[in-house]
């Protein structure tokens, strides 16, 4: 019995580990490159505030989430390379996601949010909460190496000065103002700190990756599968098509590229099942697509619908000259500010690392937006278009406002209008959060079972129609986790 993984992120992480740990052999085949060999300066990943080859994939110039700033733009030349940071551009949005073996964990910063339990229902309305609350959100955090900040240090370090300075503005409005946890290693931020480890979070890395301290996947459920001797990895591969095969199972077409993107020879393999987990953007194309040209004609309607951006959008504030938020500013976010039953907004107090005092807070929000797109095949260009539409964020950015027109009303301060383009204040042309494109319940089963055939599952963010009301990753963690342990009970 051999499954095959799409996507090395992590729905496929957790399938990954439970597979093979029942003992099913499994080949996990990831687009990006395995990021274990240390690049010309010896770092494996490159810095947030100097991009280079490493930082985006497939561009020849960056596309930084904040292009500008105080009126000079920040984006430059880089090798076209399989970097590690994807923005992938659609008529309406630019979507970005990690690219290599432990997907999104390898970018992101590492906020590791439970939703609340009374939310959860408008998340995913045919899952039960008490099993999730009681077992598989547990079993995630366990997982993931979830931990809390010692808010003793918090309170003392020079780099969460920017997160007190939005504490002190929160509560000044009468906003809820709360910790989340995150998967970095809070000892190992302690000893950079102190100045005794070679610094990362304090020296600005995570969208480019993080050269220690944090806990992506390749550390996590990825080592674990990886201790089982059941599961192989193949990086720089791209699976282009799935279809069933004559003599059972599925024919999976593979390309193997080199670090220009090129096409190095196309391979293909049968498997017994698998798993769609290339992230809600790359399920939901490749899905869309097959389903299109004819490859997995009996996937439902369903297919490419339910898409949404977890509402992001981005914002800073300009604070007065006493309220400065540091030079120094850990990478790793430790706050935020709950306004979602009055506003619904959930704004992530986020670091802003220069190595400059900018006296500027800045945001990212989550927002309650009702808008969802859907992915279509385009025949006439070959490609996977996505209904986004631009205005589309005008519904988050009213409900960011929610909160920051009344601190900067309290406060006496005005938005930052300097970070996303001349006189643009909302960062909305983005979101780091896509979801959905193959939702449980409608395109699968209850479990991500695919309707219309035996033996394919979606097991990544697709599965959920497009909002979580927090970070997203541990949710996506905590479903895989209770779909792959009914799927390995009742199909393998
Ligand atoms: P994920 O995207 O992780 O993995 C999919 C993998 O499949 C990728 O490695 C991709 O290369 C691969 N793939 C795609 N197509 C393929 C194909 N055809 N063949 C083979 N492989 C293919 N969330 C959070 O909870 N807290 C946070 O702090 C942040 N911060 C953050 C910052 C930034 C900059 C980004 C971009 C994102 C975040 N996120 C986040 C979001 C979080 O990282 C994201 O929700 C998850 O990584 C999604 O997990 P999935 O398993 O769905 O896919």
């Amino acid at each position: 019995m051999r499954a095959l993984v799409v996507g090395t992120g992590y729905g496929g992480s957790v399938a990954a580990l439970r597979l093979a740990r029942a003992g099913v052999d499994v080949h996990m085949i990831e687009l990006g490159m395995a990021w274990d060999a240390p690049g010309p300066d010896g770092k494996i990943f490159a810095n947030t505030t100097r991009p280079d080859y490493r930082s985006f994939w497939l561009r020849t110039r960056t596309k930084q989430p904040i292009s500008q700033f105080l009126g000079y733009p920040l984006d430059k030349d880089v090798p076209l390379h399989t970097g590690i940071l994807d923005a992938e551009d659609f008529a309406g949005i630019t979507v970005y996601q990690g690219r290599g073996v432990g997907g999104g964990s390898l970018v992101n910063g590492g906020m590791a949010v439970t939703p609340l339990r009374e939310r959860f229902p408008a998340i995913l309305p045919t899952v039960d909460p008490a099993e999730m609350y009681a077992t598989y959100y547990p079993r995630a955090n366990a997982g993931l190496g979830v931990t809390s900040v010692d808010v003793n240090w918090w309170e003392s370090q020079d780099c969460y000065q920017y997160a007190r300075v939005g504490r002190k503005h929160a509560e000044r409005s009468g906003f809820p103002f709360v910790f989340v946890p995150n998967v970095y290693d809070w000892d190992y931020m302690k000893q950079e700190a102190a100045g005794t480890v070679q610094k990362s979070a304090l020296d600005a890395e995570v969208i480019y990756g993080n050269n220690a301290g944090k806990k992506s996947l390749q550390k996590t459920y990825l080592a674990q599968a990886a201790a089982t001797g059941r599961v192989n990895v193949s990086p720089l591969h791209r699976v282009t098509s799935v279809s069933p095969a004559a003599a059972g199972g599925y024919t999976v077409v593979i390309d193997q590229i080199d670090t220009t993107g090129a096409v190095l020879v196309t391979k293909t393999v049968r498997a017994d099942r698998v798993f769609f987990a290339a992230g809600s953007v790359g399920t939901s194309k490749l899905l869309t697509r097959l389903k299109a040209t004819g490859a997995l004609p009996a996937l439902n309607g369903e297919i490419g619908k339910g898409w949404g951006d977890n509402g992001n959008v981005m914002c800073g504030r300009a604070n007065h000259m006493w309220d400065p938020t540091g030079t120094l500013q850990s990478s790793m976010p430790t706050a935020g500010i709950d306004n979602w039953d009055a506003g619904g907004a959930f704004a992530e107090v986020a670091p802003l690392p220069t190595g400059i005092e900018t006296y500027a807070s800045f945001y990212l929000s989550i927002t309650r937006t009702p808008r969802r797109a859907e992915f279509s095949w385009n025949p006439a260009t070959g490609k996977v278009d996505l209904s986004w539409d631009r205005a589309w964020k005008q519904t988050s950015i009213d409900m960011a406002r929610s909160i920051f027109d009344k601190i900067n009303s309290k406060e006496g301060t005005i938005y930052r209008t300097d970070l996303f383009g001349a006189y643009k204040i909302w960062g909305d042309h983005l979101t780091y959060h896509p979801l959905g494109g193959a939702v449980l319940d409608r395109a699968t089963d209850n479990h991500g079972r695919l309707h219309g055939y035996q033996g394919l599952y979606v097991i990544d963010g697709s599965l959920i129609p497009g909002n979580t009301s927090v970070n997203p990753f541990v949710t996506i963690t905590a479903l895989a986790e209770r779909n792959i342990e009914r799927i390995i009970a009742e199909d393998f």
